[in-house]
């Protein structure tokens, strides 16, 4: 499947708005979501799976380096199928399923997924972002998440989760605590947390602390759904230069202890044992991927 490590801003791009594809294309987010589902209107759905299909089978569209993902309607819709065939082209890296709330529904979305890819010479497998944004979903996360291999990672959905019932969206103790629950699970799991999007995008302060608790709590980057918040993103899922310059001295410090057959030892005043190793390991292979050295 495609490499979505490096995912650290995914800016949603309504398929209903075209006039914004370019933009989107040539702007600096590292994956760019077009959607037919939220952000487009029931009366507008044919319209925007049309233009997203002549997009994603234009000649230039893998030439823009980026991540490519589209979120269709849900598994459950009258539009799901369409959507699915419209969308599954070479170059598309993952599909985003809205509101999942049960194995079935990724099931049965592979079984679309795998027909289209035949349908539509698609050779590279293209990967599922299932949206957690419901109690339910939440609830069954580590389930849904390992209900195929196609499951690459769990994006979470807090306005779609908090409003149905009533919890404040910029409340930091329900919102951290969500976002525990569910990288918990996809960590269990064996795939990436991805962070919610953040309606208020005049807030540069309020998006660049939601995003700093979600790195430090292990998710590999946040959804966008305003250009303006793409280099917030970037800025706050890079490892920082200090993280990188303890990470060295980690990989440094292991390299001799094992020499040494020594498995506990000091690093920067603190102790380094396995695990670790096996962060700063990450950290290193994130900031080589990222170019920062
Ligand atoms: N992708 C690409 N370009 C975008 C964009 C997006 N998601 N959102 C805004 N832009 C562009 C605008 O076209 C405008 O370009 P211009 O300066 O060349 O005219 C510029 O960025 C500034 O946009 P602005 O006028 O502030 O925004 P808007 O009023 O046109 O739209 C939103 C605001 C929120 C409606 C719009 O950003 C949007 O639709 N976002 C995505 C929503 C979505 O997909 N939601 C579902 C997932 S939660
Ligand atoms: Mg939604």
């Amino acid at each position: 499947m495609a490499h979505t490590r490096g995912m650290r801003s995914k800016l949603f791009v309504p398929g209903s708005r075209p006039e914004l594809f370019d933009k989107a294309l040539r702007g600096d987010a590292d994956a760019l979501s077009f959607d037919l589902e939220d952000s487009v209107s029931e009366g507008r759905k044919a319209d925007a799976r049309a233009a997203l299909q002549a997009l994603l089978s234009g000649p230039s569209i893998r030439a823009c380096g980026k991540t490519l993902i589209a979120r269709v309607n849900p598994c459950s819709s009258v539009h799901f199928n369409a959507d699915v065939r419209a969308v599954v082209r070479p170059g598309l890296a993952l599909l985003n399923l809205p509101k999942v709330e049960s194995t079935s529904e990724v099931l049965a979305a592979v079984t679309a997924l795998e027909a289209a890819e035949r349908a539509n010479g698609v050779t590279e497998p293209v990967g599922l972002l299932l949206n957690i944004e419901s109690a339910r979903g939440l609830r069954l996360a580590y389930e849904l998440a390992c209900a195929h291999p196609r499951v690459a990672g769990l994006p979470l959905g807090l306005g779609d989760l908090f409003e149905p019932l009533q919890i404040a969206r910029h409340e930091p103790a329900a919102v951290h605590a969500v976002m525990v629950q569910m990288r918990l699970a996809a960590g269990e799991a064996g795939v990436f947390a991805y962070d919610a999007a953040y309606a208020r995008f005049t807030d540069a302060e309020g998006f660049r602390a939601e995003a700093d608790v979600a790195r430090r709590l292990g998710y590999i980057g946040k959804s966008c759904i305003h250009p303006s918040q793409v280099q917030l993103a970037n800025e706050a899922f890079r490892p920082t230069d200090a993280e990188i310059a303890h990470a060295r001295r980690v990989a440094e410090a292991d390299a001799d202890a094992q020499a040494r057959g020594v498995g506990a030892y000091t690093v920067d005043g603190q102790m380094v044992d396995a695990p670790f190793v096996h962060r700063a390991r990450a950290v290193l292979a994130t900031a080589k991927r990222l170019g920062l050295g």
